[in-house]
């Protein structure tokens, strides 16, 4: 009995408590979650609702230090203020509103914050914020790559290829290794080949520093990846971060087992050229290499050997031989190369020039050379090519055959190889001059320019007649004498002679020059002047206009001088031998001349008028 009366009591008991809990008439509310920035600042908001009168009411904000409350900052009717001697001492505002805040935020600051209200006798409640602080870490670094990892057969360690190393971070972050791009996965069992060790050490400052060295065996073909690592770490609202680190290759030391000796240039060689020689291995580093042509050793430097304006002499076998001590017994490491250099000796022209040829000779000229390879021989004057063999034939040598010719010797198979000889050829003979071509002026009095161009040898001598400013050119076999005065009457009339004459004989040509005809609207005013056919023209359209006009002007007049007649006619001033049908009233409408009238303004008035005498009569 006593058992149950216990029992029952302590259920009431309970019964009340729980009772007074849930009518608790203080209800405190928070932000359960406060996420922020270290360095930033943080409101932790509390607010509470009760039905005591608020001088009863006192409010607490507490912290766990080592597991025991401590109070931070406190409120009451009469007090209110930030408690001496915590953490948060120097970084508290107590908010009128009960709010904490807290500027700026540490690492430490990550820990449960309590809002407790004491409402006199009333009640007691609280409520927990939890503050998480964040930190975004430095960009990762790598270190100890630095080192060349020799690949031998048969190791059996791993090989540090590189610590990475990013700092400041909160919470925690993570690291991870990249190789081309893709994440390796991540292993911590040192007895596997490629494995990392992580290390993480926490700053006073609270942050977190992360390391990961990566080992590997590598092998020959590691040398060609790019390896970085990345950070990942958390930032607030659940975002998940990264950053990676510079990437950085692998240093790897193998030796060789082939070597690979090539010429750089382009196309066949031919001489004068430079030729350019590489010899490299597929070890790491490359070896020292020797250079040798038919036993002769050769200077290159670093694999690369140059040979400077080349001549067929140094065609040959060249060898290149690797010096790579490492590489096993059995390797040959040398490979030989055939330079081909391709040559055209000087072209050489028979009979050597320059030739002086009577006019109505022949000519025969042979041009040769040697090469390499097979060759073409072109002669040709200018851009006219004469013969494709070699052998150029003139028959019968004219003045105008005159002048310079090149044979052109070329390698079609090797570009650029080509080699040319030239020959003049003077033609004796007497001079030749051109078809002129005639002069023209605006008008009389102008200067006017003449070119008389003349074939012939020796070079003629000129005479103009009449006279003027005269100089002489020379253009292949041409000679041309120019000439320039001023367009007399005498000049238009008669035209300017040239005569040509050398040892041989003379010709002489006569250029016209004559007022040039302008054509155009701009010269209009210099026609008016005196182009003859173009006031021809220019009379004739004002001769018709004056015709349109007389004849407007005749109509007129013959048409006043009816009007005027029958306005006379009408008032009798005007006798006509019909005086009765001067008396038809007005009014009577049978009078001829009225209907006329009539007809004539319904239709054409001036047939009207015109048609009245008839009626008359
Ligand atoms: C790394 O290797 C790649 C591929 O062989 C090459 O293109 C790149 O230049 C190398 N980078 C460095 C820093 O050596
Ligand atoms: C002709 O040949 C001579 C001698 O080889 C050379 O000096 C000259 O430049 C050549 N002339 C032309 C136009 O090729």
């Amino acid at each position: 009995m006593e058992r149950t009366m216990l029992g029952r009591c302590r259920f009431w008991t309970l019964i009340a408590l729980t009772l007074q809990v849930c009518l608790a008439e203080v209800k405190v509310t928070v932000t359960p979650k406060v996420e922020v920035i270290k360095g930033e600042t943080a409101k932790l908001p509390c607010t509470y609702t009760t039905t005591a009168s608020a001088s009863t009411v006192v409010t607490q904000w507490f912290i766990e230090v080592a597991g025991v409350r401590k109070q931070i900052a406190y409120k009451s009717d009469h007090s209110f203020g930030v408690d001496a001697n915590t953490p948060l001492t120097d970084r508290l505002v107590l908010g009128d509103d009960l709010s904490i805040t807290i500027s700026p935020v540490m690492v430490d600051d990550e820990r449960s914050f309590y809002c407790q209200v004491i409402a006199g006798s009333t009640g007691v409640s609280e409520a927990e914020t939890v503050v998480k602080v964040f930190y975004a870490p430095e960009k990762p670094v790598i270190s100890g790559n630095d080192q060349s990892i020799a690949l031998f057969e048969g190791v059996t360690s791993s090989s540090e290829v590189g610590r990475c190393t990013s700092r400041n971070a909160h919470p925690q972050p993570r690291l991870i290794w990249f190789k081309d791009g893709t994440p390796m996965p991540e292993v911590k069992d040192v007895k596997e080949k490629t494995y990392m060790i992580a290390g993480v050490v926490k700053e006073a400052s609270g942050l977190y520093t992360v390391t990961s060295t990566l080992f590997m065996r590598p092998e020959k073909a590691d040398a060609k990846s790019v390896f970085h690592c990345t950070v990942e770490y958390s930032m607030p609202n659940k975002q998940i971060k990264q950053e990676s680190s510079d990437t950085f290759n692998l240093t790897l030391l193998y030796s060789a087992e082939n070597v690979f000796f090539k010429i750089m240039n382009h196309g066949p060689i031919k001489e004068g050229d430079d030729v350019h020689m590489i010899c490299e291995t597929d070890g790491n580093p490359q070896p020292n290499f020797i250079f040798s042509e038919e036993e002769n050793q050769l200077t290159g430097s670093a694999g690369s050997l140059m040979l400077k304006s080349v001549t067929r002499e140094d065609a040959g076998t060249y060898k290149c031989e690797a010096e790579d001590f490492d590489a096993g017994p059995d390797v040959i490491l040398e490979k030989t190369l055939n330079v081909n250099v391709h040559y055209l000796d000087p072209v050489v022209v028979a009979p050597e020039g320059p030739l002086n040829v009577s006019q109505g000779n022949a000519v025969e000229l042979q041009c040769k050379t040697k090469s390499s390879d097979s060759y073409t021989l072109q002669w040709k004057k200018g851009s006219k090519v004469l013969s494709q063999n070699g052998v150029l034939t003139l028959q019968s040598v004219t003045l105008s055959d005159a002048g310079l010719y090149l044979c052109v010797g070329a390698v079609p198979t090797v570009p650029g190889l080509e080699k040319q000889a030239n020959v003049t050829i003077t033609v004796q003979g007497k001079p030749e001059i051109e078809a002129p071509v005639n002069g023209m002026v605006a008008k009389e009095g102008n200067l006017v320019t003449l070119n008389c161009s003349a074939l012939g040898y020796p070079a003629p001598q000129f005479t103009w007649k009449p006279s003027g400013k005269e100089s002489v050119t020379v253009m292949g076999n041409k000679f041309i004498s120019t000439i320039t005065l001023k367009a007399t009457s005498a000049v238009l009339n008669d035209g300017v002679t040239c005569e040509a004459s050398n040892v041989h004989g003379k010709d002489s040509k006569t250029f016209t020059v004559s007022i040039k005809e302008q054509a155009t609207a701009a010269d209009a005013n210099a026609a008016n002047r005196g182009n003859p056919v173009f006031k021809t023209a220019e009379t004739q359209q004002a001769g018709s206009s004056v015709v349109v006009i007389a004849v407007v002007v005749c109509v007129l007049l013959l048409l006043i001088l009816v009007a005027v007649i029958f306005f006379l006619n009408k008032k009798g001033k005007l006798s006509c031998g019909k005086k009765d049908k001067k008396d038809v009233p007005s009014g009577d409408m049978k009078g001829d001349i009225v209907v006329e009238m009539k007809s004539g303004d319904k239709g054409n008035e001036e047939a009207g008028l015109l048609n009245k005498p008839h009626a008359d009569q």
